[in-house]
């Protein structure tokens, strides 16, 4: 966690050169930490991952104010195939996995879309190590997975490509509590172990800021605070905002209107 690997400054972004998506986001992802990304429905999470990853081309989108930087580099206007190539990955929001392709076909197509890779992390990992539980399902069809196994296997293709830094859109959605856990664990031992970077949309604030290391809170395509997570989740107004007794997305919803703009 020494330096920045990722850097958002200012950004906006336009969908068919007049909706705003976000106008105007900035964030750093330091080398070797998990960030984690809150913030209510239309705040303007996933259009920043897909930004990031050079996706929201395909959305007739792109970044109109502002930059993004990897490694030093410039990438917002890059292509999706180039910034894999750097070494980012994303676990989108949907349609994540092909269901009727075996795991095993799976983790293979992700593999061979991206090729082979040099740059660090995950380098020469098998990936049936760091998910045994895949391992014994290799044969399976994915659309018979469930909920938190499809999100495993997403986040095992997306490591298959060796990536330096991994962006999960929306790591919880749907799935149980328990289910939950047990995944938040091994991204976390999966970043020990493959000294990943990780920027993790997570919807419930709780999770978010237990298993990141800073965190950001996007309102209304604006980031409205920003932290260390472990200082997020001290703060009055975080806690009563966003970690009350109960936490659902439009309760959330309600509450972050409140939240005073920076
Ligand atoms: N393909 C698109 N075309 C036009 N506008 C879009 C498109 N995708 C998103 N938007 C708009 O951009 C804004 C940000 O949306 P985004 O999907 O990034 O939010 P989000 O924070 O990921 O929300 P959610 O929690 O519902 O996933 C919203 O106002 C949304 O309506
Ligand atoms: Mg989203």
């Amino acid at each position: 966690m020494t330096c920045p690997l990722l850097r958002v400054d200012g950004i906006e972004v336009r969908y068919q050169r007049s909706i705003v998506g976000v106008s105007d986001i900035s964030l750093t992802v330091m080398a070797g930490s998990i960030t984690a990304i809150l913030g209510t429905n239309g705040a303007g999470k996933t259009t920043t991952l897909r930004a990031i990853s050079g996706f929201i081309g395909l959305d007739s989108a792109r970044v109109t104010k502002g930059q993004i930087t990897y490694q030093g580099e410039r990438i917002d206007s890059s292509v999706p195939h180039e910034i894999a190539r750097l070494g980012i990955a994303i676990v989108p929001e949907r349609e994540k996995i092909f269901p009727n392709l075996t795991v095993a076909e799976n983790i293979l197509v992700s593999k061979a879309a991206h090729g082979r890779r040099t740059h660090q992390g995950g380098g020469g990992q098998d990936i049936y190590a760091l998910f045994p539980r895949l391992a014994e399902m290799k044969g399976r069809l994915a659309g018979l997975l469930s909920g938190g196994e499809r999100q495993m296997l997403a986040i095992a293709s997306a490591l298959s490509c060796n990536p330096s830094l991994l962006l999960i859109d929306e790591l919880s959605l749907g799935l149980a509590p328990v289910v939950v856990e047990d995944l938040a664990q091994q991204i976390l031992n999966i970043r020990d172990a493959l000294n990943l970077s990780i920027l993790v949309v997570e919807q419930s604030a709780h999770l978010a800021l237990e298993m990141s290391d800073f965190a950001y809170v996007f309102e209304n395509g604006r980031v409205a605070l920003a932290g260390r997570s472990a200082d997020l989740a001290r703060d009055p107004s975080v806690q009563a905002l966003y970690l009350g007794t109960s936490h659902s997305r439009h309760q959330n919803a309600d509450l972050a209107q409140q939240v005073e703009r920076p």
